[in-house]
Formats: structure tokens, C-alpha cells, sequence
């Protein structure tokens, strides 16, 4: 059955129904024709008309997005394609088939069935994976400096498939900019902010790691850390409350683990772990320390929150892999780019059946993996002509043994030439010295 409306044409993408609507967009499942046939699936976050109107918003916006389509990360949901559509400015990514943790949280309370400490730390861990690839991402050689900004439940999507993915880097400082924010902010957002975020600092990562660790005492205790009835409240619980440890809310949190939390909740950033990469790397330790806490399964937690949803899953549509790319526009990004980043990543032997021409223009924006592409295709065939080589030589050695005492007995047969033609020729300076003397 289709919705009311749909589909419908935006741009080059039909809308097939609606997603959500968020604080400052509207979400829709879209599909996008793919030159070799296929379809893909993708969701387009299209921003709603009182933000593509303000110019302040807007130019942040395509900074931003410019800057974070450049992300290709597990964790981070990839952006395809961004532009302006009758006026309105849009976002195309990878659609997540899944939940974002918000949901997640509200499922596990109305089953009674909580997210388990292990998985909820395996979690976040996969989330600071994400964000420290996206805070030390750089660029022909230079740091983008990309700093989230807005670490929240509503931001983490975890797939059916038990796929971890950050999204909407760079969004919030576009908001930030704008004079409506205030208006479309969806509620509670601001008990995720950081200290000096609230006190409007300047950033630096590590107030993405005070957001995800308030994210992660909450997927622990299923209670909201810094929550209160007023956003003026919220800010002073940030700005003032001393978190309580995790394990007073929650068997299952030792000493160690409320320890690794609490030291990223530091009001002073200073005194938190110095990135978020060392904090993912103390909560893989706690992690590993015994088995049982590493085998649980994502996917099975997820497929039993929500069995309905995923046995009404519908099939994605056929997607025909390209191995060309084609020519994008500078600072924007393809479907194409998408599958040649994709195909890269899912299959080399793949794209080397395919033979892409060697010289072939790579887009700017994904070319960091067509860049990869190019060079794996030229390594093969190093790696191929090498093997093929070492294989030619193995053989002359192989044969040499009997190719040996030929070789050997042909110098003295050059050499019995040499002695001939001395002598000859000494015969016949001979010759001619004895003609002269008689004469
Ligand atoms: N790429 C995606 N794939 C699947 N679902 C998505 C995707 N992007 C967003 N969603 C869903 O749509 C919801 C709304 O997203 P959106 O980012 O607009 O709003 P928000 O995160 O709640 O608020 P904000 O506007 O502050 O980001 C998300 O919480 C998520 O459930
Ligand atoms: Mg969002």
C-alpha cells in the first residue's frame, strides 16, 4: 500500500513515503536510478523551509555537509549527496534499516527487556570509533577539525543487523547559526551538551566525549543523567551536579567501569581522558576481561525488540554494482561515488573484473577511495606481472643444470677460434717479412 502522496519527484529522487520529522527537516525513504539499471535506497533529510530560508543557517549547512560527506567510517551513516531542490536544501544518506538508540531505550523499557551493560559499552565503543575517525579526518594533508557537536540518542542508529552508526555531524553547528534554532530544537537535546558547550566555548573533542559518555550512563541505568523539568535547570545539572556513578543504578557496573565513565564526565575538560580514542580503548579492556561480556549478539537483542517490524521488513531494492564512476560536480557527491566507495570496500576481485579504465577522472569527493581503487587495481597487476615473472625465473633455474656443460664448453671453443686466427695472422706477417728481406 502507498501513502497519500507518494510517490512523488524531488529533484532526481522519488520520494517513496515519509520517515520522521526531526527538529529542522523532514525525512523521507527515497529512491535514486542508478545507471546501470539498479535502485538504491536511500533516506533524504530534506530541511524544512523556515531554515532553507535563513541564509546564516544555510551557509553553515553547506559548509558543513561539504565537509562531512568527506566521512567514510562503519560507524558514521554515509552522506551521498547534497544540494537545493526548489529552494530547499537536502541531504542524501545511506538508509539504516534499524532504530536510533532513542527508540531503542523506549522499546527496552516497555518490554522490560534492558539493553544489556556489555552491549551497551560495545556500543559506545563503536560510536568512539566514529567520532575519533571524524575528529582526526583530514584532507589533502590538513585537519577538518569536524567536532559533532551533538552526541545524542536521537544521532546513534543501530541497524537489525546490529550496525553501530553515528549521523548529522556537522548539523548542530549549522543550527547554532541559526536564529530559529531555539524553535526547532527537539526537546531534551540540551541535557547532552557538554559543560562548556552550555557556557558557549569554544570546542574541541573532548566535549563530544563528555556527550557520549552521558550517552553511555544512560544506556546503563535507563535513566536520564542531567535531565530536568526547564532547560535552565538542565544547563545548571551540567554545569554544577556531580554525575552519580552508574553502578549505584545498575547491577552488573564494577568499580572500573564506573571509573572509565565518570572520568569522561568531568566538568573540567582537562581532567577527562584525553580523547575519545583512549576512552574506547579503556572500555575495550573492561570489555575483554571476560568472555561472557564480548559474546553477547546486537542483531539478536534487536530482532527481539522489534520482531514485527523486522518480519515485515520488505526486500531493498536490486542494486547493480558500477565500477565507473562518473564525473561530480566539485564539492558534491553521487549515487555513483556512493557505489564506487561501496564496491571498493565490499569486493576488489569484483572491481577487477570489471576493469576500470585506469585514467579515468575520479571524483572529488570520494577520492580518497577511488584514489585506494585506482591503486589497488594497478597493484594487482604489479603483484601479477611479479608472480609471473618470479615464476619464468624459476623455470630458467630449474633448466639451468642442464643448459650448464654447454655453456661451459663453449669459451674454449672461442678461445680455439683466437688462437687460430693469431696464428694465421702471424703466418702471414711472417710471410710477408721473409718476402721483403729476400727481396
Ligand atoms: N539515514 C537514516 N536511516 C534511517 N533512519 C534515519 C536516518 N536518518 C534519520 N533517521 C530517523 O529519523 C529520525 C529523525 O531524524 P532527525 O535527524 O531529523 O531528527 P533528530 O535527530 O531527532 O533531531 P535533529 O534535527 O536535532 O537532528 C532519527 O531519530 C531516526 O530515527
Ligand atoms: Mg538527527
Amino acid at each position: 500500500m502507498t501513502a497519500a502522496g507518494f510517490p512523488r519527484q524531488f529533484g532526481r529522487y522519488t520520494l517513496t513515503r515519509k520517515l520522521a520529522t526531526g527538529g529542522m527537516a523532514e525525512l523521507f525513504i527515497a529512491r535514486l536510478q542508478d545507471e546501470a539499471g539498479g535502485e538504491r535506497e536511500c533516506v533524504v533529510k530534506r530541511i524544512l523551509p523556515s531554515f532553507s530560508e535563513d541564509e546564516a543557517f544555510v551557509k553553515m549547512f553547506i559548509d558543513e555537509a561539504s565537509l562531512t560527506s568527506k566521512l567514510q567510517h562503519q560507524n558514521i551513516v554515509q552522506i551521498f549527496d547534497f544540494d537545493v531542490v526548489e529552494r530547499q536544501y537536502y541531504i542524501a544518506m545511506e538508509f539504516i534499516r534499524g532504530e536510533d538508540l532513542q527508540n531503542i531505550l523506549k522499546a527496552a523499557t516497555e518490554q522490560q527487556n534492558p539493553l544489556s551493560v556489555p552491549l551497551a559499552v560495545r556500543i559506545v565503543i563503536e560510536l568512539a570509533n566514529g567520532l575519533h575517525y571524524a575528529h582526526t579526518k583530514e584532507h589533502k594533508g590538513k585537519p577538518l577539525n569536524i567536532i559533532h557537536r551533538d552526541v545524542t540518542p536521537h544521532n546513534a542508529m543501530i541497524s537489525y543487523a546490529g550496525d553501530v552508526k553515528l549521523m548529522d555531524f556537522g548539523i548542530a553547528k549549522a543550527a547554532e547559526r541559526s536564529t530559529k534554532t531555539q524553535a526547532g530544537m527537539v526537546k531534551g537535546k540540551v541535557a547532552y551538551m557538554s559543560p562548556e558547550q552550555a557556557r558557549g566555548k569554544p570546542l574541541d573533542p573532548r566535549s563530544d566525549l563528555f556527550a557520549l559518555a552521558t550517552v553511555l550512563w544512560e544506556l546503563v541505568t535507563g535513566k536520564r543523567l542531567f535531565l530536568r523539568s526547564s532547560d535552565f535547570e538542565t544547563l545548571t545539572a551540567i554545569l554544577k551536579e556531580e554525575a552519580e556513578p552508574p553502578s549505584r543504578h545498575r547491577k552488573g557496573v564494577d568499580k572500573e567501569l564506573d571509573d572509565i565513565i565518570m572520568a569522561a564526565l568531568e566538568k573540567d575538560r582537562e581532567k577527562r581522558q584525553p580523547n575519545v580514542e583512549a576512552f574506547a580503548r579503556e572500555l575495550t579492556r573492561w570489555l575483554h576481561k571476560t568472555p561472557e561480556r564480548r559474546a553477547e549478539s546486537l542483531s539478536a537483542y534487536m530482532r527481539q525488540l522489534f520482531a514485527e517490524k523486522v518480519a515485515k521488513l520488505e526486500p531493498p531494492p536490486r542494486e547493480v554494482p558500477q565500477a565507473r564512476p562518473e564525473r561530480a560536480g566539485p564539492g558534491r557527491t553521487t549515487n555513483v561515488d556512493r557505489n564506487v566507495a561501496e564496491t571498493f570496500q565490499a569486493s576488489v576481485p569484483d572491481v577487477l573484473q570489471a576493469k576500470p579504465p585506469k585514467r579515468a577522472r575520479r571524483p572529488e569527493n570520494f577520492a580518497d577511495a577511488a584514489t585506494i581503487l585506482e591503486d589497488s587495481v594497478s597493484q594487482e597487476a604489479l603483484l601479477k606481472a611479479l608472480a609471473e615473472s618470479r615464476q619464468k625465473r624459476a623455470e630458467e633455474v630449474a633448466k639451468q643444470p642442464i643448459q650448464q656443460p654447454r655453456k661451459d664448453a663453449k669459451p674454449p671453443a672461442k678461445g680455439n677460434g683466437l688462437l687460430f686466427g693469431l696464428i694465421a695472422a702471424a703466418v702471414v706477417i711472417g710471410g710477408v717479412v721473409a718476402f721483403v728481406l729476400m727481396k
